[in-house]
């Protein structure tokens, strides 16, 4: 795979390739697609922040020596207003489209993983569209939405495979939420309120204090849930705050009112906490190793199983139970 953003979730995914060379500890799916981590490789990394730029990913990921430590980061594309966290670093460093599309192609990465900052949706949409003339698949972590339709039939028509929008951490708010949800209502609890507040402390949380796209994964986050329950109840689920001190740590606070016979109240206030970047790699490492398989049996359709597993905002959604299930029957092996 090819990735573009070298942040926090980059870095974590390098340091579990190298860790999971001889462990399978904390993997959710050792094997999967019968491919295991070691079958992964990282053969390009792109990002336009010019304190990363020209660097080695050992310089980057310096904590851990891995196979990939000597890939010098390459400039990406970018068509968005560039951030201020990236801005400060100095002048960005980007590369034209056809000189990006050709790096691709020499390359020859079989995904394109899409980990840029959350916000730069127009950049987000050139990297599918590179990954297309290029010839490989793609992987959209970010919450720009980039899934659609034409862009199926697109991909489709190449036999390749676009996978997204917005990555749903293994055990972060939103599949913890969703699993509450149908556990309840499973149960014969009928929920009348519920909200999930997120305060998290890393650099991606504090993008997503601009309004615009706190309002956006708010909207991802409440619909998302929503999917769970047989009724409409009232819910609201977002990134509520940054706190710095928190670091790649996020928690959630959960709030429910529910009732049971004879309308007796149950009321549930807890509180999750746990780290951001970690939370998704076992989710990045499934959806590759799945869709790997599904495109060397040419079966490009499987792309929904994988989306509806892998991600909070899917063209096609599925219960959280029924997805897993669904993902499983078709890969774990
Ligand atoms: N569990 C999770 O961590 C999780 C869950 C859902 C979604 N996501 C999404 O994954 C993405 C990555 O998260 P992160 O925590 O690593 O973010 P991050 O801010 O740590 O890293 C983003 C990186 O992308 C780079 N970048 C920005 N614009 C770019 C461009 N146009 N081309 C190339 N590089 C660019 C930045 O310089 C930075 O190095 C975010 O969009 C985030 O919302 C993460």
């Amino acid at each position: 795979m090819a990735i573009a953003g070298m942040g926090n979730v980059a870095s974590t995914l390098v340091k579990g390739l190298e860790f999971y060379k001889n462990s399978t500890e904390g993997l959710w799916h050792p094997k999967l697609g019968g491919f295991t981590l070691n079958d992964i490789t990282i053969s390009a990394v792109y990002d336009i922040d010019s304190s990363k730029v020209g660097k080695r990913i050992g310089q980057i990921v310096t904590d851990c020596k891995t196979d990939f430590s000597d890939i010098v980061i390459q400039r990406g594309i970018s068509e968005d207003t560039t951030p201020s966290h990236i801005a400060q670093n100095g002048q960005i460093r980007s590369a034209g489209y056809d000189e990006f599309v050709n790096s691709l192609k020499k390359i020859k990465p079989e995904f394109l993983v899409n980990l840029i900052s959350s916000g730069m949706d127009k950049s987000g949409e050139k990297y599918a569209k590179a990954a297309l003339d290029a010839g490989c698949s793609f992987f959209n972590a970010t919450s720009s939405k980039i899934v659609n339709d034409q862009t199926k039939k697109a991909f489709e028509s190449k036999e390749l495979m676009i996978l997204g929008d917005d990555l749903m951490s293994q055990f972060g708010g939103t599949a913890f939420h969703r699993g509450m949800i149908e556990f309840m209502t499973t149960r014969g609890i009928r929920i009348q309120k519920a909200y999930q507040l997120d305060v998290g402390g890393n650099q991606d949380t504090q993008n997503t204090m601009a309004e615009e796209i706190r309002e956006k994964k708010r909207k991802i986050k409440t619909e998302s849930i929503a999917i769970e329950s047989p009724y409409p109840f009232m819910s609201t689920a977002g990134t509520t705050e940054y706190a710095e001190q928190l670091g790649d740590s996020r928690v959630s606070y959960y709030w429910m009112q529910a009732n049971g016979f004879l309308g007796s109240t149950i009321e549930m206030d807890l509180a999750l906490k746990t780290n951001d970047s970690t939370n998704g790699c076992n989710v990045i490492v499934d959806s590759i190793r799945a869709a790997r398989k599904a495109l060397s049996q040419k079966d490009i359709a499987k792309a929904d199983i994988i989306s509806a597993y892998a991600f909070k905002n899917p063209s096609k959604k599925m219960h959280i139970r029924e997805c897993i299930k669904a993902f499983e029957d078709a890969f774990a092996n």
